[in-house]
């Protein structure tokens, strides 16, 4: 395969002083995987080989704020330590993909890493390929190997391939929205990753409730079904269905997040045969906040996905995170009456695990209070609403930056059986991420401005509720190198 190299080789900042002042920063998380300073966006190329986690992510090395996409890249052998690689793609100015190189997906093609993503502008395909363990990619002279939609379709957006094999073939799916029908998966076979023959849609949305464009597509097999993630109306959602003869009948939907902070999820296998999900963490700064600090986005934790009772999608995180652990606290049968906030003394920090373990009783809301001062100045919640049966992240009082989101995320869920919520929650600085009940996600941003805002409690609301057990470790911040 002959082969060219995009223009620029640049290497993120890592200027000593500006090390020093991203170390610095109250609000740059410390264990989840982001780039040394710059823009991220969404996680691309995610695969497992060699025995290694390979997260390629779209990166602008330019500054903090999204512009001319590169492909990032960072592997990791445990899922919890991150190492910063080399730009994987850069734009050529002659090439296809001279105003950047958008998402796209990694497969192994007959020993050969190969990168298929999208070039553009116009949005085109192409691909790249590495012959030294995915440290360097060189791109196929012959891109882009699809140069634009089917004849007679017309479409908004047509980007973000993901690429697996079948028997003897190459199938992918491509992004799209197809115009008055709206978020759309394109469906193409190969036998070589160069010549596509297109099917048809794979999946198409429901009208009004699935979105106009779908972007970052993933299909997966799992147990014994298969799986459709899309990204569309901020939230990543998934379809899980039968898929036979390049047909996909799907059966259930969902969504594999509530917040409004994870977007562009893409999932691997690896070598234990687990599906683990990743996600952009979005920021919920102003632009200037961004520019000023240095950097912008991040990597969600790993998210190990099953189904549950074929007709939803179990989340977890994976059990790697506990290698992180240091100190522990255990607080049990704390009962909490009618408009009550309980401190839970001794429990202080920005980088923590919690799992809890509530039992609703008759209130109407109940859950924890975290990051708080210690005149309550700045506090966050995350509270169950038994009216609306939701899981709320309020983020209204977490911050006196006013240029900084202040406001309530979230969306439906139900307890448990016998009315029982478990949380179990990630604390990074400025990153919130909490698994209820084992089914429910919900990520999202704070941004506490004063160093004293490290305290815990617990809360109810119109009614009393009661914490079964509540278990916290304080998270050593050595994510990435
Ligand atoms: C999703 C997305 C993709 C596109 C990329 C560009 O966040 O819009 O559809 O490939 O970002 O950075």
């Amino acid at each position: 395969m002959e082969t060219s190299e995009g223009d620029s080789r640049k290497a993120s900042c890592d200027e000593p002083r500006t090390q020093e002042k991203l170390r610095a920063d109250m609000q740059r998380p410390g264990y989840h995987f982001l780039p040394l300073a710059n823009w991220m966006n969404d996680p691309n190329g995610t695969i497992f080989w060699k025995g290694k986690y390979h997260v390629f992510y779209q990166h602008n090395p330019e500054g903090p704020f999204w512009g001319t996409m590169h492909w990032g890249h960072t592997v990791s052998e445990d899922l919890v330590h991150w190492k910063n690689l080399p730009l994987a793609l850069s734009p050529t100015s002659s090439g296809p993909d001279n105003e950047g190189c958008w998402s796209g997906c990694a497969v192994i093609n007959k020993g050969i890493p190969t990168i298929v993503y999208t070039g553009v502008r116009p949005e085109v395909q192409c691909i790249a390929t590495s012959s030294d363990d995915m440290v360097t990619w060189h791109k196929y002279s012959g891109n882009p190997v699809l140069g634009g939609p089917p004849e007679g379709l017309e479409v908004d957006g047509f980007r973000d391939p993901c690429v697996w094999n079948e028997n003897d073939r190459w199938c992918m799916i491509l992004g799209s929205g197809m115009r008055g029908v709206r978020g759309a998966t394109l469906l193409y076979e190969s036998r070589d990753l160069i010549n596509w023959r297109y099917i048809h849609p794979l999946c198409i949305g429901d009208g009004n409730v699935t979105g106009d464009m779908w972007e970052c597509p993933d299909f997966f097999p799992l147990n014994k079904k298969h799986v459709l993630l899309v990204s569309t109306l901020g939230r990543t959602l998934y379809f899980i269905g039968r898929y036979h003869d390049n047909n996909f009948t799907t059966e259930a939907r969902g969504t594999t997040d509530i917040g409004d902070s994870f977007y562009a999820g893409r999932t691997l296998t690896d070598g234990m045969g687990r599906r683990i999900l990743f996600g952009w963490v979005k920021e919920d700064r102003d632009p200037i906040s961004c520019k000023i600090s240095g950097w912008a986005g991040l990597l969600s934790v790993p998210r190990i996905l099953s189904l549950c009772n074929g007709s939803r999608l179990r989340i977890e995180p994976a059990t790697e995170l506990k290698s992180l652990r240091g100190r522990h606290q255990r607080y049990e049968d704390i009962r909490l009456a009618a408009g009550s906030s309980f401190p839970l003394d001794g429990l202080e920090g920005d980088a923590l695990e919690i799992s809890a373990e509530f039992s609703a009783e008759d209130a109407q809301q109940f859950g924890l209070k975290l990051r708080c001062s210690p005149d309550d100045s700045e506090k966050t919640f995350i509270a169950f609403d038994k009216d609306t049966r939701s899981l709320q992240l309020d983020t209204r009082f977490s911050s006196l930056d006013t240029n900084v989101g202040h406001g309530i995320h979230g969306g439906r869920m139900d307890l448990f059986e016998g009315n029982t919520l478990t949380m179990h929650i990630f604390i990074d600085r400025s990153v919130i991420e909490v698994f209820a009940n084992s089914m429910t996600c919900l990520t999202g941003r704070i941004y506490p401005s004063r160093p004293d805002s490290i305290h815990m409690g617990l809360f109810a609301r119109n009614g009393r509720s009661r914490l079964i057990s509540l278990d916290a470790w304080e998270m050593r911040k050595d994510g990435s190198s």
